[in-house]
């Protein structure tokens, strides 16, 4: 069945202020989000609507552009030569950078649902899309305006770690991919070397929230980061969820001494 998205980008009114600015979430708020509160979904939808016009800057310049091979990893392991003409979803798209990389591969014939929440962050990145096969949808992932079994696989970059309900999220993403598709999540992780884990933590606690609060201007985000990572299920217990939400095959590689994770899932046939 087709995809009937609820909103694409062109569809959706400009963002107007006429509505009055809420005060940006305190580092509390943050604290409270990235262990999961009751106000995840609020704060971090609001929040990435905050810092969308300096996300790419800060994604690049705080990974030393490493995101980029992380990516690209990721999308080799999505095996969408197996449908190259298919229809694939980028979860938590933001600003397109996965849906653009895998759009651009050679040889891809298919098309790209890039869904994402935040209005904000599909428009900061729309530019990146000309002439590319690729529909930004406002949707959330929890909730995907998408037919049972009507992708042909997904992807997610750095953005499982920010669903309020990580098992619906995962359950959903399950009941779109069509029987024998792929399911690829490229998360940060936790590094398990104590010496790589010591140089990891100075620069996340400390260094990346400081750079982040100077360049995008917002008072919690970089902290968010940091915290949100610590709270997350990485390596076996994201395997052991993924096998909870129904996919058959789970595997998963840490990249870059473990400070990110590749977990690929496969739906049964
Ligand atoms: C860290 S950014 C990642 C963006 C992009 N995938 C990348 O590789 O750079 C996380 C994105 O997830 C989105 N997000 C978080 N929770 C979401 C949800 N429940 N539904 C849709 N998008 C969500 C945020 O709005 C944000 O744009």
């Amino acid at each position: 069945m087709p995809l009937e998205p609820a909103t694409s980008v062109g569809e959706v009114p400009p963002v107007t202020s006429s509505s009055p600015r809420q005060p940006a979430p305190s580092i509390d708020e943050a604290r409270a989000a990235a262990a999961g509160g009751a106000g995840k979904r609020a704060y971090v939808r609001e929040m990435f609507g905050e810092i969308a016009p300096s996300y790419d800057l800060l994604n690049h310049l705080l990974s030393a552009n490493i995101d980029r091979g992380w990516r690209r990893k990721a999308i080799a392991e999505l095996d969408w030569q197996r449908r190259p003409d298919g229809r694939y979803v980028d979860l938590c798209a933001g600003t397109l950078d996965v849906a653009v990389q895998l759009a651009a591969t050679s040889g891809f014939r298919g098309h790209v649902v890039a869904a994402d929440f935040a209005e904000p962050m599909l428009r900061a990145g729309d530019r990146k899309r000309e002439g590319q096969p690729i529909s930004p949808v406002v949707a959330d992932a929890l909730e995907l305006p998408m037919a049972d079994g009507s992708a042909a696989g997904a992807i997610v970059g750095f953005g499982v770690r920010n669903l309020a309900d990580l098992d619906a999220g995962l359950r959903e993403v399950h009941r779109v991919l069509e029987p024998g598709a792929r399911f690829v999540i490229l998360e940060l992780s936790r590094p398990r070397s104590a010496v790589v884990r010591g140089g990891y933590q100075l620069y996340f606690q400390h260094l990346l929230p400081f750079v982040g609060r100077l360049v995008s201007g917002h008072r919690s985000a970089y902290s968010y980061l940091p915290d949100s990572v610590a709270h997350f299920p990485t390596g076996d217990a994201l395997a052991e969820r993924l096998h909870g939400a129904g996919f058959a095959t789970v595997r998963w590689r840490p990249v870059t001494f473990g400070i990110a994770a590749i977990h690929t899932a496969i739906k049964s046939a």
